[in-house]
């Protein structure tokens, strides 16, 4: 078993990975500059809902397999790797904002003492590898006290424990065969199937594909899988605009295009675009990077495009229904975390439909099932609310925004009988359409001919 350090340990990223790696039986230091959240992870919660998570937690901590601090040279002092899972956001250009990972380079530059593997967690830009081995290299010997190996994430946010202990598959990009060694015995327990506390999802009878490759293409695996996410939505959604203007429907087209096994049905629902701390941040960065090489990715700029307009259809759909002024309109959004199954409202597009309609003079209601503390804290004048039926009464428009899978049980009928029924918009095709029809309720379906 290995001494881990995971520096960025309450963000995202770091909580899910340093809670799998002590669930695989390495003694893990989590380390963060975030007061708050440390002390709450020492309590065994964490700030992130992540399904399943904090039972986990709550048990690593008493068996001391896993522990918090602020501290980052006691960390990397007892570590013989340390995971690097720090944030790097967009800056205004898109490109990522390296500022967290150099810091923390920087640190360790000057706080190895004996050989350690430093993993690249953090979605970074091709060639951020290098600038890492610069950076220790100013002190250290690459080789001899260190190796810098990306190993990237493709965890969900609302599946992230799912994604880390049945992952699809392993990416570790390095050069160095002592680091890959030291990478193989990390994940040897998650290749086995073997943890120390319970963990519902690992399977020991699942093979867990493991690819070793470059730094180079490890990295830009990453940015690859985002960018082709992104593509199939923003694909999904210019089908669903063109089915719409000939009278298509888009959950038959999707239906129909899934069945072919070269495309397959997963990431194919319309809806209002692509939000959430990654696939936009990513290709915005990808976008960049081929720019500074001399390359011209004009698809790539197409599928952002299409994301921007996607809130602009539904903007356009609220306004067919009442008209073009919206002020003192009654708008009720349905799913207002960037999708559903996360309380993450950082990066929701519901938000900025909500910023858009509230600058226009409507009123308007917010439903969550998960996420309304966290739309209260980032947007107090937002009424919102866990009962979905407070929120569907007096409303004038009811748009559901993500696919909470309790909206598809909405029972319309009490809503078509009041005085004045709302006008729905269905930009995720979820609802019941049935009782929708039954209760004479007008619905506009995105992708579908109304
Ligand atoms: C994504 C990647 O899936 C993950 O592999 C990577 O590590 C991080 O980025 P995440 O941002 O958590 O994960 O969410 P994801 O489930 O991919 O959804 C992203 C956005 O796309 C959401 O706004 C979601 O509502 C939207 N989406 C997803 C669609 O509009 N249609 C779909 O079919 C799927």
């Amino acid at each position: 078993m290995t001494d881990i350090g995971v520096i960025g340990g309450a963000g995202y990223v770091g909580i899910v990975t340093g809670v799998g790696l002590a669930a695989l039986g390495h003694k893990v230091i989590s380390m963060d500059l975030d007061q708050k959240r440390l002390a709450m992870l020492r309590d065994g919660k964490s700030a992130v809902y992540e399904d399943g998570l904090e039972p986990i937690l709550d048990r690593l901590n008493e068996i001391g397999q896993i522990s918090f601090t602020d501290d980052q040279s006691d960390t990397v002092r007892n570590s013989d790797a340390v995971f690097i899972a720090v944030g790097t956001p967009s800056l205004d250009d898109g490109a990522a904002d390296l500022s967290a990972v150099i810091a923390v380079a920087e640190g360790l530059r000057d706080e190895i003492g004996k050989y350690t593997v430093i993993v690249v967690k953090s979605t970074v830009p091709v060639g951020t590898i290098n600038v890492v081995t610069d950076i220790l290299s100013q002190k250290l010997t690459e080789g001899e006290d260190f190796d810098v190996v990306s190993n990237p994430e493709f965890l969900r946010e609302g599946s992230g424990l799912i994604d880390f202990f049945a992952p699809s598959r392993i990416i570790v990009g390095s050069s160095s065969e002592r680091a890959n060694a030291a990478l193989r015995e990390i994940y040897e327990p998650l290749l086995a199937g073997t943890t120390v506390v319970d963990v519902p999802w690992i399977d020991s009878s699942r093979e867990i594909p493991y690819v070793e490759t470059d730094a180079t293409s490890a990295q830009l695996t990453k940015y690859a899988a985002n960018a082709f996410l992104a593509t199939r939505i923003s694909f999904i959604n210019e089908i669903a605009g063109i089915s719409e203007k000939v009278g298509g429907n888009i959950g038959h087209i999707v239906e129909g295009l899934g069945l072919d096994p070269r495309i397959g049905p997963g990431y194919l629902q319309p809806g209002i675009g692509f939000g959430g701390p990654c696939l936009d941040k990513d290709l915005r960065a990808l976008i960049m990077v081929a720019g500074e090489n001399s390359y011209d990715p004009v698809m790539f700029n197409g599928v952002l495009q299409r994301n921007e307009l996607q809130l602009r259809v539904v903007m356009k759909k609220i306004t067919a229904a009442v008209g073009p002024s919206l002020y003192q309109k009654r708008i009720a959004l349905l799913g207002l975390a960037f999708k559903e199954g996360t309380n993450d409202v950082r990066h929701s597009l519901s938000i900025r439909l909500y910023r858009l309609l509230r600058d226009q003079g409507a009123s308007v209601v917010g439903h969550d099932v998960l996420a309304v503390d966290e739309v209260r804290e980032l947007e107090p004048d937002f009424e919102v609310s866990e009962d979905v039926d407070g929120i569907l009464n007096d409303s004038e428009v009811v748009v559901a925004l993500n696919s909470e899978p309790s909206y598809a049980g909405i029972d319309w009928s009490g809503y078509g009988q009041v005085e004045r029924s709302p006008y729905v918009i269905d930009t995720r095709g979820i609802l019941d359409h049935d009782s929708l029809v039954a209760s004479g309720i007008e619905f506009d379906v995105l992708g579908a001919v109304s």
